[in-house]
C-alpha cells in the first residue's frame, strides 16, 4: 500500500474546494494532517479564465491536483441548460488539465460521474462499459464533457507517462450538498421537499417520475476517503468507479427520507415527469480490490445530512 507517497507538506490543490465533493476532500485531507492545501473560490479564480488558471499553476506548482470543480446540477438543470453543462465543464477541465501538464503535476485525480455510462449498460456497471452505448439524453451534454476529461487523462498518461487517474462517483450526498429547489440532485431535493411538507403539515408529497428507478448513494465523506486512497494507492488508465455496490428504488429512498425528517403524510408520484436512467449501480470491484470500502450506512448518513440541512436553514432564516 501507499505506492504513491504524498508527503504531509506537499502542495495539494483542491479545485472546487467549496463544493460538495471538494469541501469533503479538503476536510478529509486536513483531518489526515495534509498541511499544505490550496483552494480558490470561484470568485478568486474563475477556472473558465485560461490565462488566470495558468498563472495560478505557475505560481503554486502543486504536487497533487484533485479536480472537483464542475458545473453540476440535477435532471431539471441538465435538461434545461445543456449548453452551459457541456461548454463550461469542457473549458474548466481543459484549462486545469492543460495547466497541470504544463507544470508537470505528478498526480492528478479527475472526477467525473456515473452518468458517463450508457443508459442501458449492463448492471452493475463495470468500468469497461464506457463508450459502449447511447447515453441518457437528459444529461448527455454533461456526460460527454466528463468522458472527454477521462480521455484527456488517458492521453496525458500515454503521451507523457504521468500517473494521472480518474474516479467516477455514484450519486453522492451529505453536508454541503445543494438543496436548491431548481438545481439540486434527487436526494437533497427530497430532503427539502419532505422537511417543508412536515413543517407545513401537508398531507402529501409529490415526487417526479414513477419511483421505480434504482439508485446508489454514497456519503461524501466516504467519497473523500476514497479519493485519498486512490491518490495514494491506485494507478491505471481506466477510470475507477466509486460507490457502495448497493442500490435502492427511488420509492425506497423516499421512504427513508420521509422517516429521517419525521414526515407522517403520504407520498405520490407524478408519472408525467421523466424518470431518467432505469437503474444505475456501479460495479465497484476495482475499488474494493484496491483495498477500500465505504464506512457510512445510508440511514446514518441521511440522519446526519437532515441534521446539517436544518442547522443551515436555521442559520439562513
Ligand atoms: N454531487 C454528486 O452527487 C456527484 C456525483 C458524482 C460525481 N460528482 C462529481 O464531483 C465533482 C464535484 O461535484 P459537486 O457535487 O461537489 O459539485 P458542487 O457542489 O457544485 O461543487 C462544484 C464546485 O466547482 C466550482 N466551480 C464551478 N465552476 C467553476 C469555475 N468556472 N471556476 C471556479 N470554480 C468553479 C463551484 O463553485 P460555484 O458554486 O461558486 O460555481 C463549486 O464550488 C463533479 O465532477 C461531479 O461530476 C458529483
Amino acid at each position: 500500500m501507499d505506492d504513491f507517497k504524498i508527503s504531509r507538506s506537499d502542495p495539494i490543490y483542491v479545485a472546487g474546494h467549496r463544493g460538495l465533493v471538494g469541501s469533503a476532500v479538503w476536510r478529509h485531507l486536513h483531518e489526515h494532517s495534509y498541511g499544505n492545501l490550496i483552494g480558490r473560490s470561484h470568485a478568486e479564480l474563475d477556472l473558465l479564465d485560461r490565462a488566470a488558471v495558468f498563472d495560478f499553476f505557475h505560481t503554486h506548482t502543486p504536487a497533487v491536483v484533485v479536480l472537483a470543480a464542475a458545473k453540476v446540477g440535477g435532471i431539471m438543470a441538465n435538461s434545461t441548460y445543456p449548453v452551459d453543462f457541456i461548454s463550461q465543464n469542457l473549458q474548466v477541465q481543459v484549462n486545469v488539465l492543460d495547466a497541470a501538464l504544463e507544470v508537470e503535476v505528478p498526480r492528478v485525480l479527475f472526477l467525473g460521474s456515473s452518468c458517463i455510462y450508457p443508459k442501458f449498460a449492463e448492471q452493475p456497471i463495470r468500468e469497461d462499459a464506457l463508450l459502449t452505448g447511447e447515453l441518457e439524453p437528459t444529461n448527455d451534454a454533461y456526460a460527454i464533457a466528463k468522458i472527454a476529461g477521462i480521455l484527456q487523462v488517458q492521453a496525458v498518461r500515454r503521451q507523457y507517462g504521468l500517473p494521472w487517474i480518474s474516479a467516477m462517483p455514484t450519486n453522492l450526498y451529505g453536508p454541503g450538498d445543494n438543496f436548491s429547489p431548481t438545481t439540486s440532485h434527487v436526494l437533497p431535493a427530497m430532503i427539502r421537499r419532505y422537511d417543508a411538507a412536515r413543517a407545513a403539515g401537508d398531507p402529501a408529497v409529490v415526487n417526479w417520475g414513477s419511483g421505480t428507478p434504482r439508485r446508489e448513494f454514497l456519503h461524501v465523506d466516504d467519497m473523500a476517503a476514497a479519493c485519498l486512497h486512490l491518490l495514494r494507492n491506485f494507478d491505471g488508465p481506466q477510470q475507477v468507479n466509486v460507490g457502495t455496490g448497493e442500490d435502492q428504488s427511488i420509492a425506497e429512498i423516499a421512504g427513508l427520507v420521509s422517516d429521517a425528517v419525521g414526515y407522517a403524510g403520504e407520498t405520490r408520484w407524478d408519472t408525467s415527469k421523466p424518470d431518467g436512467t432505469p437503474r444505475k449501480l456501479l460495479d465497484v470491484s476495482t475499488l474494493t480490490d484496491s483495498g477500500w470500502k465505504p464506512q457510512i450506512p445510508l440511514s446514518e448518513g441521511l440522519a446526519a445530512t437532515v441534521d446539517w440541512y436544518r442547522r443551515q436553514s436555521t442559520v439562513r432564516t
